[in-house]
This record gives C-alpha cells, structure tokens and sequence, in this order.
C-alpha cells in the first residue's frame, strides 16, 4: 500500500511517497533555511509565502522519483498540526485538492506523531524493531516532549517544556551570541572544541511534574554570562562573517570564537544534554518501557547520541538518521499507515490546528 505524504508545518516543505509503512520510495524536503537564516528564525509569513511557491513542484518530484501515479496511490496524509497555521493551510488544502480531484482518502496527521513513527519506520527497516511500550523524546525547535507509546500506537504524556523547546533554547543562545539560525547544528560542531565543565548552570527545583522541563533559565544565564563579559566586537564579528559568507564552515566560525565562548556552548549543550537524558531516563522507568525513542531536529545532537549511548540504559535507544530527524514528509508516511489499515480517514472539512496536541 502506497501513500503520499504531504507535510509544511513550518519552515519544510517536504512530500513522499512510502510502500507499506517502511519502504521510502521517494522522500523531497525543500528548506527554507537561506529565507529565515538573515531574521534569526522563522517568519511565518515568509514560510507560508514559500510553501506556495514550493508544494506543486515538491509533490511532482516526489512522485516522479517514486515512480508513482496519482491513480496508483492508496491514500494521501498530511500534517494537521501543530504547526505555524498558515504553513499548515498550504499543504493541507493541497492535500486536500488530490484527494478531492482523485477519489484518493485523507489522512490526518500529528506532526509530533510524524517524528515517533520516524524512528520506528527505521527500526523495522533495518531489523530491530521498536519494543513498545516504548518512552519517545520528542525534541525539536517547537517541542520537548515525553511520550509513552503504546502497543496499539496511542500515546500518554509524561511531561513536557513549561517554556522553550530544547531546539528553541539552542536557536536563541545562538541568535544571542551573533552564530546563524538555526543553531542547534553550530553550536553542536562548536561545543565538541570546548570544555563542558568549564561554566556550571544550576537549575531551579520544579514544581510539581519532576518530569517537565524547563529551558529559560538556562537562557537567561548565558544571557548573564554574555552581559558580564565584554563580547560586544567578538559577537558583531560573527555577525559580519554571517553576512560576509551565507553558510560559515566550522572552521570559519572557530576563527571567530575564542576559548571562553567554545566553552560556554559546550557547558551549555551539555546541561540541555544532561536535562534531557535524566528526564527520558525517569520517564522510561516510570512506564516500564521496553525502548527509548529520540526524535526531533534536536536529535541530531552528537553530543547527545554520544551520551545516550554511553548511559549504559538498560532497553536499546533508538535514534533517527539524520535526513528523519528533522522535518520530513516520509515520518508523516510512517504514521499516517496504521491509521490507512484501520481506515481512519480524515474529512475533507478538517481545519489546520496551530495546537494540536498528540496525548
Ligand atoms: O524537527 P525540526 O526540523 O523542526 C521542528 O519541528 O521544530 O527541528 C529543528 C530544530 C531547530 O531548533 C534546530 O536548531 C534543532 O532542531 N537542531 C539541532 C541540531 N540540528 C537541528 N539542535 C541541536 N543539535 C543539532 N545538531
Ligand atoms: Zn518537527
């Protein structure tokens, strides 16, 4: 069984096409990093502006490198949220007119539920399948969340970010310190150059869930530690060098960080590191689960991969490739099968949801 998938929650415009849940035939993702890059993030209005201009031919390439035909799909699915409302409308409504011009059956997607079956599509493809229950850590610029996946694929919330995403939390120390958006990826090249012990960061006592999160406060003392400091030249320096060369290399970026600075970004991804870890660890005892599930932009982290896998955890920990951890039509594909079996099809009618939440 085929379906095409459609996903522009935010700043990705991406469609392919998967056989039965596993095999991607075909998976096209046009980002819009180059229009955002200059604003230190995602403009919403320029998002939608761009989807537009991207969806009619990233659908075409997607089912041309598949091979596939309209007629010879089984379903179409799209992402209904969460997500930027006018980003979502754009591969929605598109989504939408296939379906309506060819018979095909929608299907409804959870962006966050995209990033779960991301992992999973992969597991059973290269033979190791998830174990559920399994805990999934869903960490991306828009999202931190704790989820127990159930057997049947529902899902609980165990806990979540009270403020920023993880992802969020690495954008704004990067736009902070004068580096590119997005930031999560410098600031992981940069980290590995410095000490992770050198600044320490306390975090304050939560109340009530132990298992939320919180990110601000560590944004705000790097904000602290960059004000007690005079980094003013050093940080206009990587700005000119963002404006002087469109995407830095790491090295050009070392050449512009001195020591103290590689330092604080490798304290700082260390303690978004140990935060998230800890979190995921409890969770996962908690339930009981068979496995762990990493998934989102913030995936991608070496820094975290490296810690997780040397947590000794006692289930297999499962991260995505790097091509599925970050926005991706494929994951939409993955999650949008099950629901293709059970015939759980979405109504033309359906609105995008700017909040959905997952559990
Ligand atoms: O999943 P994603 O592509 O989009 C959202 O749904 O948000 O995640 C993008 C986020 C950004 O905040 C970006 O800085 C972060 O993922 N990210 C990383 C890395 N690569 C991307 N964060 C830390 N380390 C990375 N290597
Ligand atoms: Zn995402």
């Amino acid at each position: 069984m085929r379906i095409l998938a459609i996903e522009s929650s935010c700043d990705e415009t991406a469609a392919a096409v998967v056989e039965d849940g596993e095999t991607v035939l075909s998976s096209v993702v046009a980002s819009q990093m180059d229009t955002h890059g200059k604003y230190g993030g995602v403009v919403p209005e320029l998002a939608s502006r761009e989807h537009l201009r991207a969806i009619v031919p990233v659908v075409r390439e997607a089912l041309l490198r598949a091979g596939a035909t309209l007629p010879a799909l089984d379903a179409i699915a799209a992402t209904v949220g969460p997500g930027l409302v006018g980003s979502l409308l754009v591969g929605l409504t598109y989504a939408k007119s296939l379906c309506f011009a060819t018979g095909l059956p929608l299907i409804a997607v959870n962006h966050i539920e995209g990033h779960i079956h991301a992992v999973i599509l992969e597991a059973r493809r290269a033979g190791t399948p998830v174990e559920l229950p399994a805990l999934a850590l869903v960490v991306s610029g828009g999202h931190t969340h704790l989820f127990e996946v159930r057997p049947d694929f529902s899902y609980r919330l165990l806990g979540k970010t009270r403020d920023d995403a993880a992802g969020e939390a690495f954008d704004k120390v990067a736009k902070l310190l004068g580096f590119s958006y997005p930031g999560g990826p410098v600031i992981d090249q940069l980290a590995s150059f410095g000490n992770p012990q050198a600044v320490r960061f306390t975090f304050a006592k939560m109340k009530g869930n132990p298992l939320d999160f919180s990110f601000s406060g560590l944004k705000t003392a790097v904000l602290r530690w960059v004000e007690a400091r005079p980094m003013a030249a050093e940080i206009e320096s990587r700005r000119a060098l963002r404006r002087s060369v469109p995407h830095p290399t790491p090295a050009e970026w070392l050449a512009v960080t001195p020591r103290p600075t590689l330092d604080l970004l490798a304290s700082f991804q260390q303690a978004v590191i140990t935060e998230l870890l800890t979190r995921a660890a409890a969770s996962a005892e908690r339930i009981q689960a068979r496995s762990l599930i990493v998934s989102g932009g913030v995936a991608c982290n070496r820094g975290l991969r490296a810690a997780a896998r040397s947590a000794r955890l006692p289930y297999p920990v499962h991260f995505p490739s790097p091509a599925l951890s970050t926005d991706n039509a494929a994951m939409i594909a993955a999650a949008a099968f099950p629901k293709l079996r059970r015939r759980e099809f979405a109504s033309l009618e359906i609105a995008a949801q700017a909040h959905l939440t997952l559990a």
